[in-house]
C-alpha cells in the first residue's frame, strides 16, 4: 500500500520524514531517546534543560553518535547562560530550541555556529517577538501540556491557529494535550507544520525516568493532572512561580492547593516533603503529565512510536468528516 506522506513546511525544512518533535523535557529527554525520535523520522530534542553541564556532557555525545539524522537541544531561558548555550553548540546540533523566557541573549551564538533556531511561545507577545526574532519554526504552547508553561497560557484548540496566522509562513508546531495520530491530525488540520510532543515520549523504553514514573503515566488519567506551583515550592525548585507545572496528583497539591505563599514560608512542610521523598512515602518526583495521559497505555520504542502516530494521523485524516 503507498504510504501518505505528511510533508509539511517543518519536514521540509529540516528533511525529515515525519511532521513530529521530541519536546525537549527537561532530565527526561535524554541521548538515547532523542536519537531515537530522529531515527524514526521526527525531530529529536535533547531535554538541555536548565543547562546542568554534567547531564550535557553525558546526554549530548549519546544523541550525536547515536543518529545520523538531524537533531537539537532545548533549554529554559529563564536557566541558562551563553555560555553552556556556547559549548552545547560545539556538538553540532541542528537545532537549538529556548522556551519560557528572554530568548534575545543566545540567538547570536546559535545563528553564528549555523544552528535553526526554535522558540517555544505560550501568548501571542511571545509569538510576536518570536516572529521579530526571525525563528525559523515556533512551537505554540497550550495549557494542556505536561511539565511546566505560562500562568496566563491558552488553550491549544484556539491558540495555535491563531499563532499560525500570525506567524506564517514561519512554520508552527503545536504543543499541549498530543499524545496519539489524531492530535497529530487535529494540529495539521488547525495549520500547524507538526506536533511537538512530551508527555507521550515520557512512557517509551529510550525516556530517561524511574519506571514508577512512565507506570504512573500510563495508569493516570487527564482529570488527575493540574497546573500548580505547589512542588516546586515544596522540592525548593528554582522554577519562577509566573510557570506553574501540570503533574498527575500528589498529597502535597491536596494539602496545600491555594496556600502557596504559606508553604513557601513554612520551612517544616518542606523539611517534611524531602523527608516523606527519602523515606519513600511521596513520589520521587513531581510526575509531570499532560491532560491527554488518558491516550498513553503502552510503553514503546520511540522510534515504533513514531511510525504509530503518523500511521493513526493518516487513518484520522483519510476517515475525517466521511461516515
Ligand atoms: C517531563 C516534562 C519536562 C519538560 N521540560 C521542558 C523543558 O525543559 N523545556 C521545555 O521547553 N519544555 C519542557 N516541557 C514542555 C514541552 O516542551 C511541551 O510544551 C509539552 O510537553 C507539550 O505537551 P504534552 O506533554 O501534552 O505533549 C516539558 C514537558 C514534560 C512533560
Amino acid at each position: 500500500m503507498a504510504v501518505m506522506m505528511l510533508s509539511t513546511a517543518f519536514t521540509e525544512f529540516f528533511s525529515l520524514q515525519h511532521p513530529i518533535a521530541l519536546a525537549p523535557m527537561g532530565g527526561s529527554a535524554g541521548g538515547a531517546l532523542a536519537a531515537a525520535v530522529s531515527n524514526g523520522g521526527g525531530l529529536g530534542l535533547l531535554g538541555g534543560g536548565n543547562g546542568d553541564l554534567d547531564w550535557l556532557a553525558r546526554e549530548l555525545p549519546i544523541v550525536a553518535n547515536g543518529t545520523d539524522k538531524p537533531w537539537g537541544v532545548g533549554f529554559q531561558s529563564w536557566a541558562i547562560d551563553v555560555d553552556t548555550v556556547e559549548r552545547v553548540l560545539k556538538q553540532n546540533p541542528r537545532a537549538v530550541m529556548l522556551s519560557f523566557g528572554d530568548p534575545r541573549a543566545f540567538i547570536g551564538p546559535i545563528r553564528r555556529a549555523g544552528a535553526a533556531l526554535i522558540i517555544q511561545v505560550t501568548d501571542l507577545d511571545e509569538a510576536r517577538q518570536a516572529v521579530d526574532l526571525g525563528a525559523d519554526v515556533i512551537v505554540a504552547q497550550g495549557t494542556e501540556g505536561g511539565g511546566h508553561g505560562a500562568r496566563r497560557g491558552r488553550s491549544t484548540l484556539p491558540f495555535v491557529p491563531v499563532v499560525v496566522d500570525l506567524a506564517a509562513p514561519t512554520p508552527v508546531l503545536a504543543a499541549g494535550g498530543i499524545a496519539d495520530g489524531r492530535g497529530v491530525a487535529a494540529a495539521l488540520a488547525l495549520g500547524a507544520a507538526g506536533a511537538l510532543i512530551g508527555t507521550r515520549f515520557q512512557a517509551t523504553v529510550e525516556a530517561l525516568v524511574d519506571p514508577s514514573i512512565s507506570k504512573a503515566i500510563v495508569e493516570g488519567r487527564g482529570e488527575d493532572t493540574e497546573r500548580s506551583t505547589v512542588l516546586d515550592i515544596a522540592r525548593g525548585s528554582r522554577w519562577p512561580s509566573r510557570y506553574p507545572g501540570r503533574t498527575l496528583g500528589h498529597p502535597f497539591l491536596d494539602q496545600w492547593r491555594g496556600r502557596e505563599d504559606e508553604l513557601a514560608a513554612d520551612a517544616d512542610a518542606k523539611r517534611a516533603y524531602r523527608d516523606g521523598v527519602a523515606r519513600g512515602d511521596l513520589p520521587p518526583a513531581p510526575v509531570w503529565a499532560s491532560e491527554a495521559v488518558d491516550l498513553i497505555n503502552d510503553l514503546p520504542p520511540a522510534a515504533d512510536l513514531v511510525g504509530a502516530l503518523i500511521a493513526q494521523a493518516q487513518d484520522a485524516l483519510a476517515r475525517a468528516g466521511t461516515r
